[in-house]
């Protein structure tokens, strides 16, 4: 472990392994959409991970998706790719609401889960999820792939260490504006941006100040079936607090800090993809974690890797992001939901 002395003058390096040392796992995908492609594309550009199966509810898209990923395998129902015995691993790239079922009927059929962001509609549906996989010995973890970042393993030592003295405030926003024909708008689908961007603002607040003892959220609906943008106030058990904002409705900054007593910690927009940041401290001293602005493609591959580890050395969850960091979260996200009044 590395022995910090203050004032730091240099920032902590991130301690992620290179993505293509990780074990090999045999990965199937349930749900060919937008996530879907950008992490086939991410493994493959990445990682020595082999995709060997799709499977859609459409034989057509399966073999499309199957087709532009070169993936041997195609399945016309995301039952027949759990039963084949090609595969390590199930990615979930399905709407929210499918998540719970996909991620249960996988760990069923004996197969390790993936499972997008959020890993439950709620909290309870997350640790579900958890406790079956822990029940069955296998892995399950959520691909909330910001956390496995290695500008998040920096920030999280930053914020671990002390560098920034006392925490008293957080802010986050993650705003994107939506057309009403995308998923986000469809109650259905527990569209809304709450489950959507708002966990990335809701996960950041807690993997800074830890479960909040108060939450207080107000709302402003897209229209008369779903809500449009929340804000919200979090405190932790000292009074610290995090202010966040999610919205469907506008494009916003989409920048997080982080505000303690000797020095404030400066994410640029998009905070949750790869790029740089800034650390000022109080004493005049400004550090810069110095990388070039990525998208998915260049971010997801790293939850994979650490899923392909944990399985490797007989782990049911990941020490980066367990089960219960996504329960946590939901359990935010339930109480603003509660708070609002609305399901969704
Ligand atoms: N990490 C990130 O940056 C990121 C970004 C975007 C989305 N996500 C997450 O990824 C998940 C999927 O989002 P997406 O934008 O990829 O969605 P999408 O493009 O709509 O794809 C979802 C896929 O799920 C399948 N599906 C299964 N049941 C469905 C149903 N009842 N209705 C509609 N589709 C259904 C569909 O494939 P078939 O019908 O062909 O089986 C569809 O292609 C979401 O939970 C979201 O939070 C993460």
């Amino acid at each position: 472990m590395a022995i910090y002395s203050f004032p730091m003058t240099t920032l902590p390096t991130s301690r992620v392994r290179d993505p293509r040392d990780a074990p090999v796992l045999r990965w199937g995908i349930l749900g060919p959409g937008w996530i879907a492609h950008r992490f086939v594309e991410s493994l493959a550009a990445r990682t020595g991970q082999r995709v060997m199966a799709v499977a859609s509810r459409n034989r057509d898209r399966a073999e499309s998706f199957a087709h532009t990923h070169s993936i041997d395998a195609a399945f016309d129902s995301y039952d027949a790719l759990l039963a084949w015995a090609d595969v390590d691993i199930v990615y979930v790239a399905t709407p929210h609401t499918e998540h719970h079922a996909c991620a249960l009927a996988a760990l069923a059929a004996g197969k390790h889960v993936l499972v997008e962001k959020p890993l439950g509609v709620d909290a309870a549906q997350a640790a579900e999820i958890g406790a079956a996989a822990t029940r069955a010995g296998l892995f399950a973890g959520e691909a909330m792939w910001t956390k496995f970042l290695p500008k998040f393993d920096v920030v999280q030592q930053i914020i671990d260490i002390g560098m920034l003295g006392p925490v008293r405030t957080v802010l986050a926003d993650h705003g994107e504006h939506f057309t009403p024909d995308h998923r986000i708008y469809d109650p259905a689908l527990a569209g809304g941006p709450l489950l959507d961007l708002g966990t990335y603002v809701a996960g950041f607040a807690y993997s800074v100040l830890g479960v909040p003892t108060t939450v207080a959220a107000i709302g402003q609906p897209a229209n008369e079936h779903i809500n449009g943008q929340v804000s919200a106030v979090l405190a932790d058990s000292r009074g610290n607090q995090a202010v966040l904002n999610t919205t469907m409705l506008t494009n916003t900054p989409t920048t997080a800090t982080v505000c303690g007593e000797d020095g404030i910690l400066e994410i640029a927009g998009p905070f949750f993809m790869p790029g740089p940041f800034t650390v000022s401290l109080r004493n005049g001293t400004v550090l810069t974690y110095a990388e070039d602005p990525g998208t998915q493609v260049d971010g997801l591959h790293y939850a994979a890797v650490d899923a392909a580890r944990c399985i490797a050395d007989g782990r049911t969850e990941s020490a980066v992001h367990p089960v219960v960091d996504a329960v946590r979260t939901l359990a935010i996200i339930d109480e603003m939901r509660a708070q609002l009044g609305i399901s969704v």
